[in-house]
């Protein structure tokens, strides 16, 4: 079968870059080894987790926080296995539109396991069909053109010493799908998964604590940012460990007793943990498996991410890479953006990813976000910096509706007055975000932060305010 551009993998890399593709004449395959389109976002990560995320909030908030709004509401119940139904229906509901996308841009959408052939100089993908429950279902297929996308993801890193059973040793996906909040879950890794789903099972009754290896939890975020977070999900019931990893484990009746190693000198070298469930949520390693990438001479890294260059290319000649399994920040939004850029350039020459404009956000309660540099990155990178730091404390919208934790915060170069980053803890952090990457994007000013007429009540005001702080007063604190 001759196409356009062949795409392996559905997943926002893949189907974003699919559709553009299609949009700019392109005819176009798209195969994936699972049946419904939309991989690890839609269909066991980012939906389904903001979806019990938002479910479980309501319990939460229906025990813990009705009453101070003066309202009351006895014998609160979870149907879990009803939450857990109605996320599975949302999954239904996105993953059937990306199929009505596929079909609507007239994008062959191939169920099966792809893998690359080299014939008479010319690199094929080969596909075995599959059915849903992933048995062989039909003859292979060959498919041929002259441009090839990998955007196969990543997948959980396993613990030697804690293989995924997703019954009492769970990875992300079967975080998502328990029948029964465990009395006590370790999380071990306090990362973007550990936090969000962590979160969700503290909130369903659980009792959790989050075992991280490094001194404090995601690392890769500014300090003032961590100290807020963890406040917060302490005052939640979450408890931390730092400085220690999980190596194994001994079951002993119906627990688990896990074994700790401290990686801090000053700690206990070895302790052990009671729990009934864990969670390992230590980061991604790239899906690579069953490709077939050194047949075709496809490079990888020492952590078998793909290696390609700036324009996506791989070290097999009309091959590319993009999302997750070529590295970098590993998020839904980077590779659509990747994937978008690479089909641009293969037809216009024009396609540019700003990478330093990325956002990032944690869907905790409150939620957190991020653009751009921390202030420890802009200082290590030889900046003079001004900081405006606002508290949500201070901001009408925050008072009235009672969700006051957290601030924003804005790091400018002392010289130009550029933002070189945003950081914000708060209740509509994720939404608020989208401002400040767009004034970054064009390399605005704190002051322009400052002087933008803002709509009030809103939560956005703070980022206002919070500019003001960068070169003067702001005007409610
Ligand atoms: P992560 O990289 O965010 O966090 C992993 C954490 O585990 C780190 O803090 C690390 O120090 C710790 N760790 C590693 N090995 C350990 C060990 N043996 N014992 C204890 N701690 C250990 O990875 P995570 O949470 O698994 O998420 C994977 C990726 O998925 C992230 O890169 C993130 O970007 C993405 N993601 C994004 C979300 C979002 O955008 N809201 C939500 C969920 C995931």
């Amino acid at each position: 079968m001759q196409f356009d551009l062949i795409i392996i993998g559905a997943g926002p890399g893949g189907y974003v870059a699919a559709i553009r593709a299609a949009q700019l004449g392109m005819k176009v395959a798209v195969v994936d080894s699972r049946a419904k389109a939309g991989g690890t976002c839609l269909n066991v990560g980012c939906i389904p987790s903001k979806t019990l995320l938002h479910s479980s909030h309501k319990y939460w908030s229906a025990n813990n926080e009705f009453d101070h709004y003066g309202i009351t509401c006895d014998n609160v119940d979870i149907d879990l296995k009803k939450m857990i139904a109605h996320k599975d229906a949302i999954i239904d509901d996105l993953t059937s539109g990306i199929g009505f996308l596929f079909r609507k841009n007239k994008i062959e959408f191939i169920h099966g396991r792809a893998s690359f052939k080299k014939s008479e100089e010319k690199t094929t993908v080969q596909v075995q069909p599959i059915d849903e429950g992933g048995k062989i279902a039909g003859d292979v297929k060959i498919l041929e053109a002259p441009h090839i996308i990998i955007a196969t993801g990543s997948k959980p890193i396993e613990i030697p010493g804690l293989p995924f059973d997703e019954k009492k040793i769970l990875s992300s996906t079967g975080a998502l799908t328990l029948t029964h909040a465990p009395h006590h879950l370790v999380v071990i890794g306090g990362g973007y998964i550990g936090l969000e789903l962590g979160s969700v099972w503290r909130r369903l009754g659980s009792e959790v604590t989050v075992v991280e290896a490094m001194p404090d939890i995601v690392m890769t975020m500014d300090k003032d940012v961590r100290d807020s977070l963890k406040k917060s999900l302490m005052n939640l019931g979450i408890s931390f460990k730092f400085h220690r990893k999980v190596f194994g484990y001994r079951q002993h009746e119906k627990k688990m007793h896990l074994q700790l190693a401290a990686t801090n000198e000053t700690l206990e070298k070895e302790e052990m943990m009671v729990c009934d469930a864990v969670l390992v949520a230590v980061g991604r390693t790239p899906c690579t498996d069953h490709l077939g990438l050194k047949d075709v001479g496809i490079a990888t890294d020492e952590r078998g991410f793909i290696t390609v260059d700036k324009g996506f290319k791989t070290s097999c000649a009309g091959v590319y890479a993009i999302g997750d399994v070529i590295g970098g920040m590993m998020l839904a939004h980077k590779a659509e953006e990747e994937g978008i850029a690479l089909v641009e350039s293969l037809n216009t020459q024009a396609g540019h990813i700003n990478y330093n404009v990325i956002p990032a956000v944690i869907f905790t309660q409150p939620e957190v976000a991020s653009v751009g540099l921390t202030e420890e990155q802009a200082k290590e990178q030889g900046y003079t910096l001004k900081i405006g730091k606002f508290p949500m404390a201070a901001n009408s919208l925050a008072k009235a509706i009672s969700q006051t934790e957290g601030f924003v915060k804005i790091i400018a170069d002392q010289k130009t007055d550029r933002v070189l980053g945003v950081h914000i803890v708060g209740a509509q952090a994720g939404a608020m975000i989208a401002e400040a990457a767009i004034a970054m994007e064009f390399s605005a000013s704190a002051e322009d932060l400052a002087r933008t007429c803002h709509a009030h009540p809103t939560f956005s005001e703070a980022l206002k305010e919070a500019g003001w702080e960068t070169f003067s007063k702001a005007l409610h604190k």
